[in-house]
This record gives structure tokens, sequence and C-alpha cells, in this order.
């Protein structure tokens, strides 16, 4: 099983006790509140800081296993507390927090074959105490995080919001979207292909194992997907919490191919039937398919399931090949929430990491607030002269200003994290009026160059 202190600790090593972001430190401190470190080492400061960390995100209080259980599980992350020491009860207990450890996103031109993935800084349990509100502490936490994610030397900081107002002030923009299905399965006749293989039904321990291996390769084909630690693998299948009525409820489907190999996994609840057990609902809580056929197998399994009304399933790509295989398109009601979010620290090193659709060359003219991605950036892909299966990369050049004759996006550090999956498109963002292309067409050339094969996509939160 993969050791996710040691993963981390190779991807940036000293990651999680590089020094407190000096800025932070002093702001916080002219507010009267100390800015620092948590030593996870220590299980006393370890409970106090998920204490406020559960606070924030209004979920209950745990008990001391739970405790114990996530520090296991994440305590390896760098993990920074705000306190008030003026306080006289509880002061231990962090009036903020956030979290963050290098995580590795996968970018355009990644394959299970040939992965290619960028080391970026990962945020999460972002949460200030209501008693400490509006008063900028969350300004200097985010702020802090992405000083000290540049100072490391990550081209990229990443998060997924429980509310989608308040990071575009720090440059985070939306760059994968997801979607949420509501199917009603008596007017969703399957249509499909009839799928090769077979689906079977497996129990959470050899789930948990599979789903690890399965995930760690399905990853790696759709830009936006992350590195999902183990901690995260063992709350879903309820291994932190296993007298929980959900936990109870789940059960699993695999399917192997004709070779026997897993290539797909469905986990899902049954819920309801009311009024005469003929009217339940299905909740998929996971479902990953390594292959068209493992895709279609799960879903045609799922959709017609005996005394089930209704499937829905979560965090869905926007291209989900279920839309198609259908008889009724309308008898699925599909939500798009925005997911994956970027933050670009450096231009050069994250534009040159991924590949390009197609060559040719872009300008763009980046204004950001915090410094990290302004200026003129020309981004050259050209042909690879070696070998036809070569991916194209591009020279990503910092200029004085910007050049003549070549199409020139002018946009701000948001829209440029938007752009940087290839799944959202500059004619859109042009339409829109977020960003100014410098003459008529030059948006639709960028896409054509930065346009990504797969829809980018995000199956977790983090
Ligand atoms: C959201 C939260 C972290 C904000 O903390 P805070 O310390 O009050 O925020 P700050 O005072 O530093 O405000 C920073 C900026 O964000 C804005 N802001 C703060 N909370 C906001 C909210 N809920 N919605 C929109 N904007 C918000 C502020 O107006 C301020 O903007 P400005 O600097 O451009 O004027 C805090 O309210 C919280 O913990 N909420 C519950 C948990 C949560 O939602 N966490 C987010 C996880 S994704």
């Amino acid at each position: 099983m993969i050791d996710p202190a040691a993963a981390a600790e190779a991807l940036a090593p000293g990651f999680t006790t590089a020094v407190p972001d000096a800025t932070s430190v002093a702001r916080l401190a002219d507010a009267g509140l100390r800015y620092a470190l948590v030593d996870t080492s220590d299980p006393a400061a370890w409970a106090d800081w998920l204490r406020a960390d559960d606070r924030g995100f209004l979920q209950p209080t745990r008990d001391e296993k739970d405790f114990e259980i996530s520090r296991a599980g994440i305590g390896y992350r760098r993990t920074i507390g705000v306190y008030d020491d003026s306080l006289t009860v509880d002061a231990a207990v962090p009036v903020a927090t956030v979290d963050s450890w290098p995580a590795e996103l996968t970018i355009p031109g990644s394959t299970i074959e040939t992965p290619r993935t960028l080391t970026s800084w990962a945020i999460s349990s972002v949460t200030v105490a209501p008693t400490h509100r509006r008063r900028g502490v969350a300004r200097n936490l985010l702020e802090g995080e992405l000083r000290t994610a540049h100072a490391l030397g990550f081209p990229m900081a990443m998060l997924t919001v429980s509310e989608s107002t308040i990071y575009g002030r720090f440059g985070f923009s939306p760059a994968a979207l997801a979607t949420d299905w509501t199917i009603d399965t008596r007017r969703a006749r399957w249509i499909g292909p009839e799928a090769s293989g077979r689906v079977e039904f497996i129990g959470i321990d050899l789930y948990r194992q599979e789903l690890a291996e399965l995930h760690d390769r399905v990853r790696l084909a759709s830009p936006g997907e992350i590195d999902v630690w183990p901690h995260r693998w063992d709350q879903l299948v309820g291994a932190t919490e296993p007298d929980a009525s959900r936990t109870k409820q789940l059960r699993v489907v695999r399917h192997t191919d004709t070779f026997g190999a897993t290539r797909g996994l469905a986990l899902y609840r049954v819920t309801g039937g009311e009024p005469d057990f003929s009217q339940h609902v299905v909740e998929v809580e996971r479902f990953d398919a390594e292959t068209p056929d493992a895709a279609s197998a799960l879903w045609r399994y799922l959709l017609e399931l005996d005394l089930v009304t209704e499937v829905k399933a979560h965090l869905r790509p926007i291209d989900e090949t279920l839309r198609w295989q259908i008889a009724d398109f309308r008898s699925a009601e599909v939500k798009t929430w925005e997911h994956q979010y970027l933050r670009v620290l450096d231009v050069a090193a994250a534009f040159s990491a991924r590949s390009y659709a197609a060559p040719g060359s872009i300008v763009f003219s980046v204004s950001d607030g915090l410094g990290y991605a302004a200026g003129t950036w020309l981004l050259s892909v050209v042909e690879p002269v070696e070998t036809e299966t070569e991916s194209l990369r591009a020279t990503v050049t910092k200029l004085d200003a910007a050049p003549t004759g070549i199409p020139t996006l002018t946009l701000t550090a948001n829209e440029l994290a938007s752009l940087y999956l290839g799944g959202v498109a500059a004619t859109t963002l042009v339409d829109a009026g977020c960003i100014a292309e410098r003459t008529p067409g030059d948006a639709a050339i960028a896409d054509g160059i930065l346009r990504a094969a797969r829809a980018p996509w995000l199956s977790v939160w983090y």
C-alpha cells in the first residue's frame, strides 16, 4: 500500500517543516493572532486542530479514536493553525486551519500508458472560526499557502471548494467541471452496446484494495484528476466509521474483462423503497471504469436493477458516455458544477509540462494581483522532429512586450488557470467578456492548440 507521507516527501522533500510564511506570521501577529505549524506528531495538538477543522465545516465532533485514525491518515500534511492566545477557554484550539501537501495533477497529454502529471500544491481544510471571521484571517491563510508553495518551487496550487465565491480573489479558477446525475430508470432504457466480460459482487475489503489500484491507473487518463491518499478511500468504504448506517448499506460490483482483469468498480447504496418496496433509489457513491466496456457494463447493471426507480451519481465527468447510451435523453437530470480549481504560480513551468493538440504560437498577456503569473508569455508549440509518436510540447518565454503577428490573449491569472487543462475554451471566455483577443480569431487559434483530448475531470473532493 502507498505510504502517503513517504510519497509526499519524495515529491517535495522537507515541505512539512518549511518555515511558516513570515508575512502571514507578521500580519496575523498585528491582529493579535499566532500563525504556526502544528506538530502533528503530538496527538493533543492534532486533536485540537481537527476539532477546529470539524467545527469550521459544521461537522460533528469526533472521539479520541477518530482523532488517531485521521492523524495516521492525513497527519503527514503541512498543517497550519492560527491561535488566539487571548482566549480564556480552549486557547489550544486554533481559530483557523489550513493544510497542504504535494499532489500529482494529471495534465493534458497524459494516458495510462504514458503518464504526465504536474506536482502541485493541494490545499484543504480552510476554515476560520465564526468568532474570528471577516478580519482577513482567510486571506493570510491563502496568501501564506501561495507564498510557501511558490518559495518551494511549485508551479501550481489547487483546491476544491465548499463556497465558490471565495477563491477567485486569490487567482484560483475552475479548470475542470463535474456533473451530478439523477436518472429515472423507468424511462432510461439501455441502448448502449453489449459489454464483454462480467459483472460480479465483491466484498468491501477487496473493493478497497482494488479501488486504490484501479484509480491510480484511471486518474492518468483524465486531466484534472489527482492521486488520492489511502485515508480518503478508507473514509469512502466506511473503514473509519464501521458502525455508521451508511457503511452498512454499501454494495460493490466489479467488472472484469474477458481475461479476468478488473476494469471497473461501482460502489453504491440502496435507499427508500416506499410506499410498496418498488421504488428504491440507488446512490452511486463511486464509479470507476478503465475501459468503455467496463463503463457500459456497470451503468447497465445499475440502470436495470429491479425495484429501483432512480439512480443518482455524483461527480461524474461532463462528457459522461451514459448520456448517449439511454433511449430517453430527458430521463436524466444533469447538474453541472465547477470542481477542480487551479492557481498558476509559474507560467513557464506549468505550460511547458503539458502537451498540446496542435503546433502553433500564442501570447498570453497576464495580469495577476499577487504577481506570480504576471507578464507577457510566448507559448510556442512545434512539431517534434524525432518521432511522430512524441507528444507536442511547448517552450514558454517571458517577453518584454507582446510581439505582432502572433495570436494574443489578454487575461488575468484566473482565466489562465481555467484554460490550463484544455477543457475551458478561450472563445467562450472571449464571448463571456472575461478575456480579450487582440485580433478576431485569436481565441479560436488558441483553442486549437490548448484543447485537451478528454474533458478534464476530478472525481474526488479534497
Ligand atoms: C470562508 C472563510 C474561510 C472566510 O474566512 P474569513 O477569515 O472570514 O475571510 P477574510 O476575512 O480573510 O476574507 C477574505 C476575503 O474573502 C471574502 N469572503 C470571506 N468569506 C466569504 C464568503 N463566505 N463568501 C464570499 N466571500 C467571502 C471577504 O469579503 C474578503 O474579501 P476582500 O479581501 O476581497 O474584501 C470562513 O468564513 C469559513 O471558515 N467558512 C466555513 C468553512 C468554509 O466554507 N471554508 C471554505 C472551504 S472551501
